[in-house]
């Protein structure tokens, strides 16, 4: 990988935040200290392992256990026979995180359904005994295409038919239409660490260790499943091992785990195999996606239709965001968007990185270049051509917008310059060279949270809030915001995260924890040196008395008068003076509001007064980005080579470049993955056979060769701490600019991901390639 420059960060970079540090549970990670929780044992902890459905719809007729049940060492055989009645998680916010309650009937629903669970005393045992039990199944036809008459189709309430101006009329009198079908795969996440469940029970007080995104709705959950009431229920996520939106959903392991320890009344460890990951954590659902444009000779849009079909189970509800970016993603006065799902056998759905964007991004933008073909028009122009000076809906400012820096300075960085734009026309060696682009956007997130920040009397700070790290930075970037509003030494400031006991926070998920997490952090560090001026306002020894945060510089761990640097004391001495072991503060961070609000916020050491713009006046604007690939393709063998990328990102304030740059990589790599190599494969009978990473195969280092993040933009005037997500940004657009890149190499189009040496070869059938494609002029 080549060298990154960071230097681009522009704002507000001061001794701490901006500056690129290193994580601080680097080390523990490093030395294998940080303990995740498939690590978790406890004494006298049984293990519990799941038989999964072998058919993919119908009843269990008969469910043999005894054998089982007489097997060594085993504590339990559970089944829908002998289960309890398991009440089903809450409703939250972003939908219904929990899918059905495990084990509640003899109904199979599809493949790999938990359909028992034995709990032993070593997990060998466990395994044995579940060879042992004999499940006779009752088979009935499932429903596995789109076009099945039996598929019941269904709109999920939040992503309704989206109308602006009249894009039937518009598209009926542009100039130019590109009417395209896409589609896109099943993709599976496979973090590393497997996911898994310790459950511990006390009476009706319960904890567990959790592989999860949201520890309090977990333990939420759980509380509605067993009748117990949820302030008994702790549930520990200190570390996890990746998770890119699998944790966001209350699997059925996880009670399954609880009640394993409930029956067995001992604490129960479950963990579930690579291929029960493939059934049972989720996974990105199969799209169809028509995109119709309507466009001027010269290249402006008129009109942009998007209608998206995806699957989902038979029995779930879950938001899949497919058209949602299409609505402001351009300054196009006609826009209709429909999503629907159908109803499917498969296994239950979930959110993948980016769920529903990355695959809608990769259709609109996909068209986007197949429209800079038909109107011959460079595709970086095209897009400048109609970008959204405001906000396109509302006709509101955005709070930042950076997406034209990204164009230029990515494409400068990139070379964009030296591109032939006829395809097939550039070479290297053999190989066909290609480069191709993308434009990304991700929506504006930011759901209340809480966070504590205490100042103790040997000096040490600790912050802490109930979110997780699923390895992109949170601690770190907690940290480095609570030392530098306090002016304490990093190494001083110690965080916690990862636990339902800790304050409010939402999950860890829609790019919105940075925003929500960090202005909590911040808030109750402003308040919190403000009680410490409180506190000595009318303390007679204290050399900072009857001083305001605006007079005030924090630095070495205490507070100094700004313009008398010998007026300075520490917080020790402080809470010493008065007899305080320590001072704590909680604060909550709430969503822009209507109206503006001004409060304090820190920058390099002083406090200056900062205005929240109200949503009314502004558009709250997520982060933007522009992706440039190049690809080399073997013109005999169809291999693709993803050779570099160049990603501009407006990430707003980035606290942290290098972990920002982490998650851009990050989501670059999975982009590639996406757009090349992932596809969970069924077969007929609706049996998942990828079941290992050997068979589905994800962009390992060989994939990845040379990654460059450049940031650019200002910090975002929506929020005090100015960040916009990154999380999932970079999984936007990537497949679209590497299918823009292989089609200016090949000259192919590709309109299904993932793009496959026989698609590339034109090789792939007819059957499985969308039927209502091409270009019409
Ligand atoms: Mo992300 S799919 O919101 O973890």
């Amino acid at each position: 990988m080549s060298a990154v420059t960071i230097a681009e960060v522009v704002g507000t970079a001061t001794e701490v935040v901006g500056t690129a540090r290193d994580r601080v549970d680097g080390r523990l990670k490093a030395m294998g200290a940080a303990t995740y929780p498939i690590d978790v044992t406890l004494p006298g902890l049984a293990h519990a392992v799941l038989v999964q459905s072998t058919v993919t719809n119908g009843r269990i007729r008969h469910i043999a256990v005894d054998a089982a049940e007489e097997a060594p060492g085993v504590l339990a055989v559970i089944t829908h026979v002998n289960a309890p009645a398991l009440a089903r998680g809450p409703t939250t916010a972003p939908g219904r995180p929990s899918p059905l309650p495990p084990l509640q009937s003899d109904v199979v629903l599809h493949y790999g359904q938990h359909v028992a669970m034995v709990v032993a005393e070593t997990r060998e045992q466990a395994q044995a005994a579940t060879a042992l039990i004999e499940v006779t199944y009752q088979p009935d036809t499932p429903v596995l295409a789109y076009d099945d008459p039996r598929a019941s189709r269904v709109s999920h309430p939040w992503t309704p038919d989206h109308v602006r101006g009249d894009v039937r009329r518009a598209l009926a009198a542009a100039d130019v239409q590109v009417n395209a079908t896409y589609t896109t795969a099943e993709n599976t996440n496979n973090p590393i660490g497997l996911f898994a469940t310790v459950a511990l029970w006390d009476g009706d007080a319960l904890t567990v260790h959790d592989t999860t995104q949201w520890p309090q709705h977990v333990r939420d959950s759980l509380a509605a499943a067993f009748g117990v009431d949820s302030g008994g229920v702790r549930v520990l996520a200190p570390f996890v091992g990746g998770a890119f939106g699998a944790g966001l959903r209350v699997w059925p392991h996880v009670p399954l785990a609880a009640l394993g320890a409930r029956v067995t009344k001992r604490p129960v460890k479950l963990v579930l195999t690579r291929a029960q990951m493939f059934t049972s954590v989720g996974h990105r659902p199969t799209s169809i996606q028509q995109l119709s444009l309507g466009a001027s000779r010269d290249g402006q849009l008129t009109a942009i239709e998007h209608v998206s079909t995806s699957s989902i189970g038979m029995s779930d509800e879950m938001i899949n965001l497919i058209t949602t970016g299409t609505i402001d993603a351009y300054a196009c006065p006609n826009i209709s968007t429909r999503a629907s799902q159908v109803r499917q056998s498969i296994p239950t759905p979930g959110w993948m990185r980016a769920p529903g964007e990355a695959e809608g991004s990769f259709t609109l933008e996909s068209v986007i270049d197949e429209l800079s073909y038909a109107v011959g028009i460079d595709p970086i122009d095209l897009r400048v051509k109609n970008h959204a000076h405001v906000h396109p809906e509302s006709g509101l400012p955005w709070s930042s917008n950076a997406l034209l820096d990204c164009y230029r300075q990515g494409a400068e960085r990139f070379g964009w310059s030296a591109r032939n734009p006829k395809p097939r026309s550039m070479r290297n060696g053999g190989q066909l060279v290609g480069y191709g682009m993308a434009r990304a956007a991700l929506f504006a997130y930011q759901p209340p949270c809480k966070a504590i920040a205490s100042i103790r009397r040997d000096g040490t700070v600790f912050v802490s809030s109930s979110a997780t790290d699923i390895g992109t930075g949170t601690y770190t970037v907690m940290t480095m915001l609570a030392a530098e509003c306090l002016g304490v030494p990093i190494e001083r400031v110690q965080s916690g995260l990862g636990d339902s006991a800790m304050p409010m926070a939402p999950m860890q998920g829609g790019s919105g924890l940075t925003g929500a997490l960090g202005n909590a952090v911040q808030a109750a560090c402003v308040d919190l040196v403000r009680t410490f001026l409180n506190r000595v306002s009318g303390d007679e020894v204290s050399p900072i008395r009857g001083c305001r945060l605006e007079d005030i510089t924090v630095r070495d761990g205490g507070i100094q008068i700004t313009d008398d640097p010998a007026r300075f004391e520490t917080y020790a001495d402080i809470l010493t003076r008065h007899g305080l072991n320590e001072i704590t503060i909680e604060a909550e961070s709430a969503p822009p509001g209507e109206t503006a609000s001004a409060t304090m916020v820190p920058r390099g050491g002083r406090f200056v007064p900062f205005t929240t713009p109200s949503t009314g006046g502004r558009a709250h604007a997520g982060a933007f980005a522009a992706h440039f690939v190049e690809v080399h393709v073997d013109p005999d063998l169809g291999t693709i080579r993803v050779a570099r990328v160049v990603s501009a990102v407006d990430g707003g304030r980035i606290l942290n470049p290098k972990t920002a740059r982490s998650q851009i990589i990050g989501g670059i790599v999975g982009g590639i993955g996406m757009a090349l190599l992932e596809k969970t494969v069924s077969d007929r009978t609706g049996r998942v056979v990828t079941t290992s990473l050997a068979d589905y195969v994800v962009a390992a280092n060989a994939d990845v060769r040379d990654i460059d993040v450049l940031f650019v933009g200002q910090p975002d005037s929506m929020t005090p701490i100015g960040t916009k997500g990154v999380g999932e940004l970079a999984m936007l657009g990537m497949p679209a600019a590497i299918a823009n890149a292989v089609y200016h190499a090949t000259g192919t189009r590709v309109r299904s991901l993932p793009i496959s040496i026989e698609k590339v070869l034109g090789h792939e059938s007819s059957k499985s390639e969308p039927s209502r494609t091409g270009i019409s002029q």
